[in-house]
C-alpha cells in the first residue's frame, strides 16, 4: 500500500508541483484547496489526483477535510503545510485585517492541519510533517511584516514540533523557499520585481517550483527518518544562513 500524503494549497503553484512531485515517487495524493474551484476541476482532471475544498484557517473545516480525505484514502502520513497568502503593504499602510488573514491562514493554518493528524500518527509511529516557510520567514521582508512573521512562526512551530515527535517516528521539518515563479511572485509590481528583488538573487533568475517540490520528496521519503527540525533553504543563494 502506498502512503497517503496531503498537500494543503496543492493544486496551484508550489503546491502542484508538490502533489504532482509525491504521485510520481508513488503516494497516494489529496490535494487540499480553499476558494479556486476551476483551477482545482483542471487540476483533477489533468493529473487525476483528487481535491478537496477547506480553509486552512478553519480548525474544524480541517479536522473535518482530514477525516474525509482518511475515509477516502486511509491514513494521512505525510502533511506538507504549502497553503499560503499575501497581504503586502508597508506597515504604516496594512491594516489588522491585512494582519490577521495572513496569520490566520500562513501560521495558524499549520497548527490547524498537523493537530487533528498528530495522534493519529503517533499512534502508528510514522509521519512527515514538511512546512513550506520561506525566506522571507528567515530574513524578514519590508512590506510583508504579516507574512515575515508567520513564516518565522512556522520554523519556531517546525522545530518545537520536531522535538515532540521524535520519539514517535514522526519527523517535522520546513522549507523555505526564495522567490519561485508562480502566480504568487508574478503580482509583485513588475518594476520591484525586476529592479528590486531578482537583482538579490545570486543565480540570476526566479526558482521553479519542482526545485521545491524535489526537496518535499526527500524529507517525506522513509529514508529521511535521521533529518528532523531541520530547514531547507532553496532561495538561489539570496540569503544565506
Ligand atoms: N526596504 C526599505 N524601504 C523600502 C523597501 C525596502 N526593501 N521597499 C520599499 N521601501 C520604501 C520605498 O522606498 C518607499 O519609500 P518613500 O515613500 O520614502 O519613497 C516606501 O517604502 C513605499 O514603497 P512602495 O512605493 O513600493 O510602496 P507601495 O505601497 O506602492 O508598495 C509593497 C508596497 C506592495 C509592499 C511593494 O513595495 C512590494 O510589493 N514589495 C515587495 C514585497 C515582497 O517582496 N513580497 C513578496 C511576495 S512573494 C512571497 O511572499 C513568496 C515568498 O515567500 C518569497
Amino acid at each position: 500500500m502506498s502512503r497517503v500524503a496531503l498537500v494543503t494549497g496543492g493544486s496551484r503553484g508550489i503546491g502542484a508541483a508538490i502533489s504532482i512531485a509525491l504521485k510520481n515517487a508513488g503516494y497516494t495524493v489529496a490535494a487540499n484547496y480553499a476558494g479556486n474551484d476551476e483551477a482545482a476541476a483542471k487540476f483533477t482532471a489533468e493529473t487525476g489526483i483528487k481535491t478537496y475544498k477547506w480553509s486552512v484557517a478553519d480548525y474544524d473545516a480541517c479536522a473535518a477535510g482530514i477525516a474525509q480525505v482518511e475515509a477516502d484514502l486511509g491514513p494521512v502520513e505525510v502533511l506538507v503545510n504549502n497553503a499560503g497568502i499575501t497581504r503586502d503593504a508597508m506597515f504604516h499602510k496594512m491594516t489588522p485585517q491585512q494582519w490577521k488573514e495572513v496569520i490566520d491562514t500562513n501560521l495558524s493554518g499549520v497548527f490547524n492541519m498537523a493537530h487533528p493528524l498528530w495522534s493519529g500518527m503517533r499512534d502508528r509511529k510514522f509521519g512527515r510533517i514538511i512546512n513550506i516557510s520561506s525566506v522571507n520567514g528567515q530574513k524578514g521582508q519590508a512590506g510583508q511584516a504579516n507574512y515575515s512573521a508567520a513564516k518565522s512562526g512556522d520554523l519556531g512551530f517546525t522545530k518545537a514540533l520536531a522535538q515532540e515527535g521524535a520519539r514517535a517516528g514522526i519527523t517535522v521539518n520546513a522549507i523555505c523557499p526564495g522567490y519561485i515563479a508562480t502566480e504568487m511572485v508574478r503580482a509583485i509590481d513588475e518594476k520591484v520585481l525586476n529592479e528590486r528583488i531578482i537583482p538579490q538573487i545570486p543565480v540570476g533568475r526566479l526558482g521553479e517550483p519542482e526545485e521545491i517540490a524535489r526537496c518535499v520528496v526527500f524529507l517525506a521519503s522513509d529514508e529521511a527518518g535521521f533529518i528532523t527540525g531541520s530547514t531547507i533553504s532553496a532561495n538561489g543563494g539570496q540569503f544565506v544562513v
